[in-house]
């Protein structure tokens, strides 16, 4: 596939992808929602790829949004489709992949670009980051998931008052209410992001995934959190990986992962 909005990397077993377009802010158009789905499913069967890391081109956004003016004109169906579709191709995807992925905010992070943060695992945010939720002032409500995850996120006092306010935080506030792991400066945004997911990557993958579907399975509705905990933990032990985990730390080494 060759991507005309999404800029692709792979080192050392992290995939980089990098929204690309800087002149929209990164706004999440049709085609580049097609695109994002394409490259996180097709990276799922791609051994050289351990772990993502997304972010947004240039130093001004992450991503500004879902792209307004696809659907200045919809209707309530055409709204329908594009927040499921939306939802189910790309932002569910992304929240359920067994390979740990991390949101670098490089910028604005608004509507749309704050879900796609949402959705994935880990949130780190530059200084410069600005986040919200602005939908209710263009007369809508987010629709990509957003009025879940932030309440899960940072709570349901938090997220209202971000959802009805449509006021942007800094990325300070950010961290300091939970919604990112981590704020640096403009500079050790991706290196920090790399360093992260480097230490996770290190880890079982086996259990990495196990532990990302043990976590997601708390927030789906009629799934039974702890139960599914259970049937996880049992399944690590069926796992080579475990028995190498187990041997390396007897015998006082680093364990050498092979995700069997
Ligand atoms: N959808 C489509 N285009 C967008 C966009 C979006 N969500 N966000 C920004 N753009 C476009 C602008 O229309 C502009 O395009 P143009 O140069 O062809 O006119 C370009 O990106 C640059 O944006 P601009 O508004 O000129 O930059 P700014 O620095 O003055 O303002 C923002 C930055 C982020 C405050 C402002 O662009 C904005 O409010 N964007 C919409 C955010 C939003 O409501 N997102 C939720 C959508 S549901």
């Amino acid at each position: 596939m060759t991507y005309q909005n999404l800029l692709l990397k792979i080192k050392d077993g992290i995939l980089f992808i990098t929204i690309n377009r800087e002149s929209k802010l990164n706004a999440l158009n049709k085609a580049t929602l097609g695109e994002l789905h394409f490259a996180v499913t097709d990276s799922f069967h791609d051994d050289s790829v351990a772990g993502i890391i997304i972010t947004g081109a240039g130093e001004k956004a992450f991503v500004a949004g879902a792209d307004i003016s696809e659907f200045s004109d919809f209707n309530e169906d055409e709204g329908r489709n594009l927040a499921r579709e939306g939802q189910t191709k790309v932002f569910d995807v992304i929240q359920n992949s067994e390979k740990p992925v991390i949101a670098a905010i490089n910028g604005f992070a608004l509507g749309g670009g704050l879900e796609l943060a949402l959705a994935c695992h880990i949130r780190i945010a530059a200084d410069n980051a600005k986040l919200g939720l602005p939908e209710v002032s263009l007369g809508l409500i987010p629709g990509y998931g957003g009025t879940q995850r932030l309440t899960q996120l940072v709570g349901r006092g938090k997220a209202l008052e971000m959802i009805l306010t449509a006021d942007m935080i800094s990325s300070e506030e950010a961290y300091r209410i939970g919604l990112v792991n981590y704020s640096v400066p403009v500079a050790e945004l991706l290196p920090k992001a790399e360093e992260l997911l480097q230490k996770i990557l290190k880890r079982s993958p086996l259990a990495i995934g196990a532990a990302i579907r043990a976590v997601n399975a708390g927030l789906t509705d009629g799934v039974n959190g702890f139960d599914q905990e259970i049937q996880e933990f049992s399944s690590c032990f069926g796992t080579l990986d475990y028995q190498e985990g187990i041997l390396a730390f007897k015998e006082k080494r680093k364990p050498d992962f092979r995700k069997k």
